[in-house]
C-alpha cells in the first residue's frame, strides 16, 4: 500500500495568525508533520500543548514547538512572524521593523533548509515577499506570498451576500497591493459567466457604482475595522494560507491572487504583488494576463507604484 507522502510544514511565529494558522493546517488533514517556531519558546510549547491535547478529535499530525534546525526537511514554510498592525497603522507602515526581522529569519532558515517554498504572510505581505525573494536567492516560483487571497475572498463572500450565491461561485479578484492601493477587477467579475451587472439586473438587484464602492470599502478596510474591534485578525488570513498549502501539497494547478515577483505582467517589474496564480507543487508556475480594464490597469501601475515607492527605502 503507498504510503502517503509525509507533507511537512514549519510556521514561523507563535502569534495570532501563526498560531491560528498552526491549528487550521492541523484540523485540514492536508499535512503529516508541524513545527512551530517563535523566539518565545514558552508561548509556542504553549500552543502545541493546546493543539496536541485535541489530537484525538482529528488526524494524527505530528505537532511540536521546535527552532531553525527544525526548518530541515519541511515542503513549506510559512512566515508569519513579525509586529502586527495596531489600530491606525497601515501595512507600510512595518515595512523597516519587519524586513529587519526578516533579515535574521531567512538567514536561520537557509542554514537548514534551502528547497522548500516560502509562504509569506507578515505584513505588509508584498514588500515581504520581495526582500524574501532577494534574501533567499530561491527561483521567484518557491517565494509565495499571501497577497491578496484574503482580499478577494472577503471581495466573493461580501458579493455573494448581496445576490444571495454561494461565495465560491462568484468569481471575482482583488489584485496589487494586500493593502490600501488593492484594486477590485469589477470587468472581470461574473456568476457563472455571467458579468456580474447583468447577474444583478436579472435580479432587479442594484449594484451601482455607488454599491459597489461600498462593498470594495469593505473589503479594502475590513483589517482596520477588525482591528479596531478585536485587535487584530487571524481566522480567515488563517484559511487563506490553508487554500494555498492546499493547492501546494495536492498539486492543483489552482489559481490564486497571491503575491509574487511580477517581472513584465502589465508593464510592471520589480516588485511582488498579487495577480491571478497558477500554483502547484512547484510553488506558482504561472502569471496570467488577466483581460482587466484599463482603469483597473491604471490602478494596479498606482499600487505597484506605491509598493516600489515603499520598498524603495530599503535599498535591496
Ligand atoms: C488582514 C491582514 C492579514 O487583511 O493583513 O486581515
Amino acid at each position: 500500500m503507498n504510503k502517503e507522502r509525509i507533507v511537512k510544514v514549519a510556521v514561523v511565529g507563535a502569534g495570532f495568525v501563526g498560531s491560528t494558522t498552526a491549528y487550521t493546517l492541523m484540523v485540514s488533514g492536508l499535512v503529516s508533520e508541524i513545527v512551530l517556531i517563535d523566539i518565545n519558546k514558552e508561548k509556542a510549547l504553549g500552543e502545541v500543548m493546546d493543539m496536541n491535547h485535541g489530537m484525538p478529535f482529528v488526524r494524527p499530525v505530528d505537532m511540536y514547538n521546535g527552532d531553525y534546525k527544525d526548518c530541515t526537511g519541511a515542503d513549506i514554510v510559512i512566515l508569519t512572524a513579525g509586529a502586527n498592525q495596531k489600530p491606525g497603522e497601515t501595512r507600510i507602515d512595518l515595512v523597516k521593523k519587519n524586513t529587519e526581522i526578516f533579515k535574521g529569519i531567512i538567514e536561520q532558515i537557509l542554514k537548514y533548509n534551502t528547497d522548500c517554498i516560502i509562504l509569506v504572510v507578515t505584513n505588509p505581505v508584498d514588500i515581504l515577499t520581495y526582500v524574501t525573494y532577494k534574501l533567499s536567492g530561491f527561483p521567484k516560483n518557491r517565494i509565495i506570498g499571501s497577497g491578496t487571497v484574503l482580499d478577494t475572498s472577503r471581495f466573493r463572500y461580501l458579493i455573494g451576500q448581496k445576490v444571495d450565491i454561494d461565495p465560491r461561485n462568484v468569481h471575482a479578484y482583488i489584485i496589487g497591493e494586500h493593502g490600501d492601493t488593492e484594486v477590485p477587477t469589477w470587468s472581470l467579475a461574473n456568476i457563472a459567466g455571467i458579468p456580474i451587472d447583468k447577474y444583478c439586473q436579472s435580479l432587479e438587484r442594484c449594484l451601482d457604482e455607488a454599491a459597489r464602492e461600498e462593498i470594495f470599502q469593505n473589503v479594502k478596510n475590513a483589517a482596520y475595522h477588525i482591528i479596531d474591534k478585536k485587535g487584530a485578525t487571524y481566522y480567515a488570513v488563517a484559511l487563506a494560507v490553508r487554500r494555498i498549502v492546499e493547492a501546494i501539497v495536492r498539486n492543483e494547478n489552482s489559481i490564486l491572487t497571491v503575491s509574487s515577483l511580477i517581472e513584465g505582467h502589465y508593464g510592471i517589474n520589480n516588485i511582488a504583488l498579487s495577480l491571478p496564480s497558477l500554483v502547484n507543487r512547484q510553488g506558482i508556475i504561472n502569471v496570467l494576463d488577466v483581460p482587466i480594464s484599463d482603469k483597473e490597469l491604471m490602478l494596479l501601475s498606482k499600487s505597484a507604484g506605491a509598493l516600489k515607492e515603499a520598498a524603495a527605502t530599503l535599498g535591496f
